[in-house]
């Protein structure tokens, strides 16, 4: 697909307007980030992309993040606008707020969040005050930063007190979190995690929330996708008074943001998002999202299922191949991650640098404990999500797990590895689980698009 036209590309337009010389100047810039644009399009399209919070949507919705939408304003909500011009994204608006309802079978729904983060704070705005308290997951446990003082929850004033972790199983310890809460009575119950296995103890807290007037917080920013496709937990129906999530881990749309709530907190979470932390909303991406709703109201089962599938597999591929795979008792996860301890492979940086010389794109994870360098953890996170949505399978994951043992235990040759992790991803290339499919790795800018100026 490419979405330069010849028209759009011709010189003669542009030189009947510029003078050479002020051309001159920026000429070097301009090839900088078109080379730029195809080398990291290239590089994608070449590479097993394995970042847990990644992922590719479908021809589409990428061409809807291209409409006149993107230059628009619609502050407000649908009919209760403050421009004029509004009519057809109110049109849109309300059938991505009635589609996010039914997926997620939410009594309200807000579809405005420009992120993960925004979400957050909207929520923190909505439900605490300055000074009151909330129950997370720390940083090196899996929560996200966005949970703490350092960032979001900071920005609210609110005071953080840490989920008691149980490392053998990598989650939350329900018992000990129950005596927590009525020990501190915190504002905010918060669930979900960067770092996210299994499912969390909601249901655990909601016996003791509103003995203490917590309400529960649920960031589904990574799994998403799977709740949607209805493969993890729902967080909804175990007690969750709000859910937050992003719009583009394992929910395969444009990047954005989602928060979900009880109808009696609607008006309150309506406006912590509206005026409280979002002023315009991005309304191509808004647009993108409702058909990526629509395509996870059709597919989502089988696309959540699949990646729990290859996660799976993945994760016993490379148990088997001698990895320190996390929660082998458990089944490795429930979830589209697998969390590896790689200190005995040179811990995380190394891999997961090596890794990147090898062909798979990952991240270098800290682990609960983590004794090490932060700089050098001793994790490796990996997500399957992507790799789903493309069309690998359990074989898939096989053949991946094997590159990655010649290269982090066999400390193989990184250019012999890449050309074998082209050779698996070369056979996929179009965006499954969707209406249209469409080349997951566009290359968007025509070759020989700066010899038109030249
Ligand atoms: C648990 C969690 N919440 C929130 C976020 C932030 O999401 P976004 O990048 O959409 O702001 C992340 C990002 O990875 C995350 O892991």
């Amino acid at each position: 697909m490419s979405l330069i036209t010849k028209q759009e590309i011709d010189g003669s337009f542009f030189r009947s307007w510029v003078s050479e010389m002020r051309f001159d100047e920026v000429r070097d810039e301009i090839q900088i980030i078109m080379d730029a644009v195809k080398g990291h399009t290239a590089l994608f399209r070449d590479s097993l992309p394995m970042i847990a919070s990644e992922n590719v949507t479908s021809s589409i919705v990428r061409r809807l993040l291209m409409t006149d939408f993107s230059h628009r304003y619609a502050e407000g909500l649908v009919d209760e606008r403050f421009y004029q011009g509004c009519g057809y994204i109110d049109i849109i608006e309300r059938e991505g707020i009635n589609s996010t309802k039914k997926l997620f079978k939410a009594e309200h729904a807000n579809v405005q969040p420009i992120s993960g983060v925004t979400a957050n704070i909207a929520a923190f705005f909505a439900l605490a005050s300055p000074g009151d308290k909330i129950m997370t997951l720390s940083v090196p446990t899996g929560g996200h930063i966005s949970h703490v003082e350092y960032s979001a929850a900071g920005i609210r004033g609110l005071v953080n007190y840490d989920h008691p972790f149980d490392e053998e199983r990598m989650n939350i310890d329900p018992d000990q979190m129950v005596k927590k809460i009525r020990e501190i009575r915190p504002r905010i119950i918060l669930f979900g995690a960067s770092v996210f296995l299994f499912p969390h103890p909601v249901k655990e807290a909601r016996s003791v929330a509103d003995e203490v007037g917590a309400k529960i917080v649920y960031d589904g920013a990574h799994v998403l996708g799977l709740i949607a496709g209805g493969e993890f937990q729902d967080p909804l129906r175990e007690g969750a008074d709000v859910m937050t999530g992003s719009t583009h881990k394992t929910f395969p749309g444009p990047q954005g943001a989602i928060i979900l709530c009880k109808a009696e907190l609607a008006k309150r979470i309506d406006q912590a998002v509206f005026p409280g932390t979002v002023s315009n909303h991005h309304l191509h991406h808004l647009t993108a999202l409702t058909i990526a709703l629509l395509e996870m109201r059709t597919f989502g089962k089988d696309y959540a299922k699949q990646t729990i599938k290859n996660a799976k597999a993945f994760a016993q591929a490379l148990y088997e191949r001698g990895f320190d795979v996390r929660c082998e008792p458990l089944g490795f996860t429930e979830s589209h991650q697998v969390v590896v301890d790689v200190t005995n492979c040179g811990a995380g940086s190394y891999c997961a640098k090596r890794l990147e010389k090898s062909g798979i794109i990952a991240n270098k994870n800290i682990l609960p404990s983590d004794k090490l360098d932060p700089e050098n953890p001793s994790g490796l996170r990996f997500g399957l999500q992507e790799l789903t949505r493309i069309g690998m399978r359990e074989s898939e994951m096989v053949a991946i797990a094997e590159i990655i043992k010649l290269a982090l235990i066999d400390k193989k040759d990184p250019s012999r590895l890449k050309a074998m992790a082209l050779e698996i991803k070369k056979s996929f290339n179009t965006v499954c689980y969707s209406f249209d499919g469409g080349d997951p790795y566009p290359d968007v800018i025509a070759a020989n698009w700066m010899d038109k100026f030249l």
